[in-house]
């Protein structure tokens, strides 16, 4: 007998008026960081801002490479140089914003499988989830409360 098992996940839009002020200090950060992106053959510009429990703000943006697959996503470098210097200390957050390099508004942008499986890293480390906040078009905050949402049937046990 067949059984189904089904996962329900949701996504929260938050308007910027329900933005707090470190949400809107983080925004600023992407957003700022991501004009920086070293992005020559996409073009396209990601920015992430990460949060720390001890109330580090690093950010950092896409790096690419002439070899595409070396290419390394704006998440993936925030969360390596904050678990680099700060190991001790949870990711609470991470906001992302993204445009096309002379585009005039966001782009939809939602993490790639390989940075859902990082921030699934981290979110064991520390036993605590991390909310992705992702900067629409509409310049809302769309924003999962951990990467469960973004990632049902997660692999994060080799022991089970
Ligand atoms: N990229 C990111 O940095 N983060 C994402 O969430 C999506 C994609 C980068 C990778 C590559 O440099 C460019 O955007 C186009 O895929």
């Amino acid at each position: 007998m067949q059984e189904k098992i089904e996962m329900k996940v949701s996504l929260t839009v938050y308007p910027t008026a329900d933005w707090s002020e470190e949400d809107r200090v983080l925004v600023g950060m992407a957003k700022e960081i991501m004009e920086k992106a070293h992005a020559p053959y996409s073009d396209f510009l990601v920015g992430a801002a990460l949060l720390l429990e001890n109330g580090e703000k690093l950010m950092a943006n896409n790096q690419e490479n002439v070899s595409f697959p070396v290419g390394v996503c704006a998440e993936r470098a925030v969360l390596s140089y904050a678990m680099a210097n700060f190991p001790m200390s949870k990711p609470l957050k991470i906001v992302i914003s993204a445009k096309k390099r002379n585009g005039n508004k966001f782009a939809t942008v939602t993490p790639c499988g390989l940075c859902r499986q990082t921030i699934n890293e981290y979110e064991n480390k520390f036993q605590a989830p991390i909310q992705v906040m992702m900067l629409t078009p509409e310049g809302n905050l769309l924003v999962a409360d951990g990467i469960e949402q973004l990632l049902p049937f997660r692999f994060n046990d080799l022991n089970s």
